[in-house]
C-alpha cells in the first residue's frame, strides 16, 4: 500500500512554513448549519500559519466546502469564531471589504464566465480595484490588463488570452481560475477541489503552479482535496473531515508524517479511518 507515501522530491513546502509563524486563519469551536437545525460542521478548531499549504480532505458531504465558505465569509458560523488575520470575514458587510479583497476564493465550480475570454475572466479578479462605472463598461485600465497578461503567462496561458472560457480544457480552466484569484493579490488562497477530476500529470502541474505562486507571493493556501496522496505530497498539514468533524490533523515534514491530533496512530490506522 503506497497511499501514505510522502514524496520529498516535489516542491519544498517545508521551507514555506518557516517564513512566519503568525496565525492567518483561526477557528475556535465552530459549528455551522444551513437550516439552524442540523449542524453540518461541529466543534471545528484549527489554526493555519502564514505561508503554509493546508489541505482539507474528506468524503463527499463531509463539510469541506462549507469550511471554506466560513473562511471566506460567505457563511457565518452558528457557534464559535472564525478569524482571518484576527478579523471576522463577512462578504455581506462593507466594513470587511479590505479583508475580503485579500482572500482569493476558487469555488468548486470554478465560477468562470463561459462566454467571456480568458483575459476578461482574469480581470474580474481586479474588479474590486476598479470603479463600478468603469467595470460596468469593462474599461479596464492599461496597468490591470498588463498585470492580467503577466499572470496568464505565469500560469502558462500566454497563447490563450482571447479564447472563450468554454473552449478551454479542464486543466486550462483551473489555470484561469488561479490567475483570477492571483490578480487579486490575495494573502489567502482558498481552493475547493481544483485538481479533482484531473489526470495525475495535470493535477500535479496545477499543484506545482500553486506552489510556485505560494513562493512568489508568500501566499497561504487552503486547499480541499479528494485525494489523500496528493494532499500529503503538497501540504504542510492535512485535516481530515468526517461527517462534519475534524477527526484527524496530520503535520507533514519532508517525508515524515508527524503530529497526529488523535494520538499515536499508524499509517494503516489512518487509511482505515479515512476509508470508512
Ligand atoms: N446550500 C446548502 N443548503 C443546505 N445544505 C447544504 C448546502 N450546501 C451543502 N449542504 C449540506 O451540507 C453538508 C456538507 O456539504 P459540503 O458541500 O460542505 O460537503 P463537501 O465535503 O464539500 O462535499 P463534496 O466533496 O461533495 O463537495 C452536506 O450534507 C450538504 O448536503
Ligand atoms: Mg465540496
Amino acid at each position: 500500500m503506497t497511499l501514505l507515501t510522502v514524496s520529498s522530491t516535489n516542491h519544498s513546502f517545508t521551507n514555506i512554513s518557516k517564513i512566519s509563524t503568525k496565525t492567518l486563519v483561526q477557528m475556535n469551536d465552530v459549528w455551522a448549519s444551513y437550516d439552524s437545525k442540523n449542524y453540518v460542521l461541529r466543534e471545528i478548531t484549527l489554526s493555519i500559519d502564514n505561508g503554509v499549504n493546508y489541505a482539507i480532505v474528506g468524503q463527499s458531504g463531509s463539510g469541506k466546502s462549507t469550511l471554506l465558505k466560513l473562511m471566506n465569509g460567505m457563511m457565518k458560523p452558528s457557534k464559535g469564531q472564525v478569524k482571518i488575520n484576527y478579523q471576522t470575514p463577512d462578504t455581506h458587510d462593507k466594513k470587511f471589504k479590505p479583508l475580503m479583497a485579500k482572500i482569493g476564493y476558487i469555488p468548486q465550480s470554478l465560477g468562470l464566465i463561459k462566454n467571456l475570454t480568458v483575459i476578461d475572466n482574469v480581470l474580474i479578479g481586479a474588479l474590486p480595484r476598479i470603479g463600478k462605472l468603469k467595470s460596468f463598461f469593462k474599461m479596464f485600465p492599461e496597468n490591470e490588463i498588463k498585470e492580467a497578461e503577466k499572470i496568464l503567462k505565469l500560469v502558462g496561458l500566454e497563447d490563450k488570452f482571447e479564447r472563450k472560457a468554454y473552449m478551454l480544457s479542464g486543466g486550462e480552466k483551473r489555470r484561469v481560475a488561479i490567475a483570477r484569484a492571483l490578480i487579486q493579490k490575495p494573502e489567502l488562497l482558498l481552493a475547493d477541489e481544483i485538481v479533482s477530476e484531473l489526470d495525475h500529470v495535470t493535477a500535479r502541474e496545477i499543484m506545482n503552479l500553486v506552489a510556485d505562486a505560494q513562493r512568489t507571493f508568500n501566499l497561504t493556501a487552503v486547499m480541499v482535496h479528494h485525494n489523500m496522496q496528493l494532499a500529503l505530497e503538497y501540504a504542510n498539514r492535512v485535516a481530515v473531515i468526517k461527517e462534519g468533524q475534524k477527526i484527524l490533523e496530520i503535520g507533514v515534514e519532508g517525508d515524515r508524517i508527524v503530529d497526529f491530533q488523535t494520538g499515536n496512530m499508524t499509517q494503516k490506522e489512518i487509511i482505515e479511518l479515512y476509508n470508512q
